[in-house]
């Protein structure tokens, strides 16, 4: 095949046969296809799109084009869930743990957090001497063990994803549909899954910032994965505000253990329901979502979750904090409401996301360190009342050693995040919508 003659075609609209898309994703691969052959192939795709047969044949030569997990020697079906990534979200720590301790392995490979969003990886690696780079061996045996691990992506699945991906970072050709379908599917195809559960974001803290596209985005990987053969469900859900009350790293493990100690926030607990339910009935464990939630809460309330997970960090390497004094910055600045007061309408969750970064929380840069111990508490979510100058927000990092320059810039932040008005606003739901396929 011509790289060149593909480029042509499908600059001109036409549809790439087979052959040209596993040719293109093979030398993408061994490094026979130069970078800007391929750049101009992703603009290609980025504005005339992908129809179904193609889009299928991308995926399966991506998720080919390393190695495929083989789990089928663990009993059970084994269900993961990906989020399309947001703010504050935590959900992947306890709900892993609370389906695996209703009897459905998670086999679960997470990413990393990248500008506003938070990442799974960054968020366990906050837990002293946790390690997410097991090899396939140890994922496995760490499975068969506790019914779940959660580690990060190896060098050896999707190799073609992780080359295209970092093309597509810097030729303005990440906000396509059918490549970031192909870009997550590859990865979950990849990992021995025989069930999948999207949790796909919608607003202002998510990649999909309307329903429209949020829905397309999620009927388009549930179309991918139903062609491959899996069983697969798609929730779309609201990120216009930061899940939970913590958003940062070691912060939020000390949230999900709340949510498996029985005291979590409503939202969490509502999503990790719904979301927990869904796995569950993909994975033979429950006849329907209420018999699924059921479960799911007796999980979050009997600690049997919470053991899962404390048996997961052990396999794992890590010790949790006793305590969690030491874990993340102690102290806090505090950002206070107007002197109106009101009701919370609205918190903005990319310019929460966008603080915590600044505290050092997230990184702009894929290899940018980051501080595990840096946070932002949400005293006040949306529908809360704040009285007047009480505290919307509080904040802290162990860079508040300069102090002067960060505090005054996430402060402020903070505060133009949050919209406040004088009624209560009309409550939103948590699920917008949901696409289930068994
Ligand atoms: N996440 C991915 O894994 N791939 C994309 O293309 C976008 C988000």
């Amino acid at each position: 095949m011509s790289v060149v003659d593909a480029i042509r075609k499908k600059r001109d609209g036409g549809a790439l046969s087979a052959a040209e898309l596993r040719d293109f994703v093979r030398g993408v691969t061994d490094g026979s296809v130069p970078d800007y052959q391929a750049a101009a192939l992703l603009m290609a795709i980025f504005i005339r799109g992908l129809d179904v047969d193609e889009l299928a044949t991308l995926t399966d030569a991506m998720l080919h084009s390393g190695e495929v997990v083989d789990l089928s020697a663990l009993p059970g079906i084994k269900v993961d869930k990906h989020s399309t990534g947001g703010v504050g979200d935590k959900i992947s720590l306890h709900l892993a743990p609370a389906v695996a301790a209703c009897g459905v392995p998670v086999p679960m490979i997470s990413g990393r957090g990248l500008g506003h969003t938070g990442g799974t990886l960054d968020k366990l690696e906050s837990i002293p001497g946790f390690s997410v780079d097991l090899g396939i061996e140890r994922f496995k045996a760490v499975i068969a063990e506790c019914g779940l691990a959660l580690i990060g992506q190896t060098a050896t699945l999707a190799p073609a994803d992780k080359k295209l991906y970092a093309l597509r970072d810097v030729t303005g050709t990440v906000e396509s549909i059918p490549l970031i379908a192909a870009s997550i599917m590859s990865k979950k195809l990849a990992e021995g899954i025989d069930a999948l559960v999207l949790d796909v974001k919608c607003g202002a803290g998510a990649f999909m910032k309307t329903p429209e596209r949020a829905r397309e985005l999620a009927s388009t990987l549930v179309a991918i994965g139903r062609k491959a053969g899996k069983r697969v469900g798609a929730l779309i859900t609201d990120m216009s505000q930061p899940l939970g009350r913590w958003v940062g790293n070691a912060v939020e493990v000390q949230e999900a253990i709340e949510v498996m100690s029985g005291r979590g926030e409503p939202d969490l607990v509502e999503l990790t329901l719904a979301l927990g339910a869904e796995m569950l009935q993909l994975g033979g464990a429950a006849k329907n979502a209420a018999e699924g939630r059921a479960k799911i809460a007796t999980s979050l309330q009997n600690g049997s979750a919470l053991a899962r997970f404390k048996q997961c960090v052990e396999l794992q390497g890590g010790r949790l904090p006793s305590e969690t004094r030491g874990w993340f910055a102690p102290g806090s600045e505090r950002v206070q409401g107007p002197q109106h007061g009101g009701f919370v309408q609205a918190i903005n969750a990319e310019a929460i996301g966008l603080a915590a970064l600044k505290l050092g929380a997230g990184r702009v840069r894929k290899e940018d360190d980051i501080d595990h111990g840096a946070w932002v508490f949400l005293r006040k979510k949306v529908g809360e009342r704040v009285e007047s100058g009480e505290d919307l927000a509080w904040f802290s990092t162990p860079r508040l050693d300069r102090p002067a320059e960060i505090a005054a810039d996430v402060r402020d932040a903070i505060l133009r995040a949050y919209t406040l008005g004088a009624e209560p606003p009309e409550r939103q739901p948590l699920i917008l919508a949901e696409l289930l396929f068994r």
